[in-house]
């Protein structure tokens, strides 16, 4: 008979599509919610057990018998891991790992038949966000005695080991498909009533935001004359106010630090990445600044002056209206938005993180926590010398201006 309220939690997915940042992301809502939840997390076990030498890809070759049997044994321990926590009080137990095939969810199924099982499949098809996975994973501990292509390539062949048994979640009677990059659930097939389901669903495709710190490049040449767009450098009034910045948030730990690939964002990033040196730089070119095609360099005088038709098309609907041969605030939206599911996917469970971007992005990435009219995106405040600091989190939103 199920006790009340217990719940296992069964990720699967194969490597590198988020599955470890998802469980934590489960973890701490839940807890912060007054629940018992643990991860159990086949790999530590494996690495507790077998702390040398289970890195290699034939380890993960399923025609290998005597490695499947030990991978098999490895899985068994983590289940009963989990099983003896929820017997001894734990309430939600969440089991992170690959568990690819039928027959090993079938034998999760056999083991863990007291409480409901919900699986969650993460699926990640961003090649892109794939091959940054991969690069991350090939830094960890166990694969420091190899080279970089070789633990590349021992990654690749592991994952390539999990393609052959994959079998997507379809019997399993209360399963979810996340697509990880986007928050979107693909697929529902929920039979069964158990506990915390609508928490889960809900943070399933939430944004999860601990510490965004979003800043904008300080003044270039261009911002002093009113010029738009181009890749102008800071002036000295734009450096003083990128070494204030870094002042301000010298000691914030930051996981990332996010820029666009223009030179003032990167200009205005570096103090911030000198005063903390553990952050990791990123460029992210969809936070490259709205592209204003043929004004590219006018000020807005001279675009009045000389195209009065779009100074006045603009003027009537900034929203929609799209610069002859550029982009539109509509098309900005929908590519930085697509910078952001990266940045945050990429930041994983990141305490801080920052970006510094510039002012028609700006008002794109704060329109997703503002819940701003279109109409009204293209009009929100967006200073240089203050910076918006964001936190969306299941308990928690926050957006708030403060200056350095
Ligand atoms: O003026 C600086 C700037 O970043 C320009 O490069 C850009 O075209 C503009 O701001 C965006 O703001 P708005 O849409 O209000 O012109």
């Amino acid at each position: 008979m199920a006790t009340a309220g217990k719940l296992y939690i069964v990720l699967m997915g194969l490597p590198a599509t988020g599955k470890s940042v998802l469980a934590r992301k489960l973890q701490e809502t839940l807890a912060g919610d007054g629940r018992a939840v643990r991860t159990f997390n086949n790999g530590d076990v494996r690495r507790r057990l077998f702390p040398r030498n289970t890195s290699f890809a034939e380890f993960y070759n399923p025609d290998n018998a005597q490695y499947s049997a030990l991978r098999d044994e490895i899985a068994l321990i983590n289940l009963y891991e989990a099983k003896n926590w929820l017997q001894d009080g734990g309430e939600i137990a969440i089991l992170d790992a690959t568990n690819v095939s039928r027959a090993r969810r079938a034998k999760i199924e056999s083991h863990l038949h007291e409480h409901p099982i919900l699986y969650i499949e993460t699926v990640n098809n961003d090649p892109e966000l794939y091959a940054y996975s991969i690069d991350r994973k090939t830094r960890l501990p166990e694969f420091s005695h190899l080279s970089y292509e070789e633990a590349r390539q021992s990654f690749e062949d592991r994952i390539n080991f999990y393609r052959k048994l994959y079998t997507p979640l379809n019997d399993e009677r209360n399963h979810l498909v996340l697509d990880t990059l986007n928050n979107r659930v693909l697929k529902e097939h929920i039979q069964d009533r158990f506990p915390h389901y609508f928490q889960i669903r809900d943070l399933l495709v939430a944004d999860w935001v601990k510490g965004l710190y979003l800043v904008r490049h300080g003044e270039t040449t261009w911002n002093a004359e009113q010029r738009i767009g181009g890749d102008p450098l800071l002036n000295d009034h734009g450096n003083c106010q990128a070494r204030a910045m870094a002042e301000h948030l010298k000691s914030l730990p930051l996981g990332f630090i996010f820029t666009s690939s223009k030179q003032r964002s990167r200009q205005m990033a570096e103090p911030l990445l000198c005063a903390r040196p553990e952050a990791r730089h990123m460029v992210i070119k969809e936070f490259d600044e709205i592209h204003a095609g043929i004004c590219e360099g006018m000020t807005y005088e001279e675009m009045r002056r000389t195209l009065p038709q779009e100074f006045a098309a603009r003027s009537a609907d900034k929203y929609q209206y799209t610069y002859p041969g550029g982009e539109s605030y509509a098309t900005l939206q929908s590519r930085v938005d697509r910078g952001l599911k990266k940045a945050l996917w990429i930041a994983g469970v990141s305490q801080n993180i920052c970006i510094v971007g510039h002012q028609a992005v700006n008002r794109a990435i704060l329109a997703q926590f503002l819940f701003r009219r279109q109409q009204d995106v293209p009009y929100i405040n967006i200073p240089q010398e203050k910076y918006y600091h964001i936190v969306s989190v299941q308990e928690k939103k926050v957006v708030e201006l403060l200056g350095y």
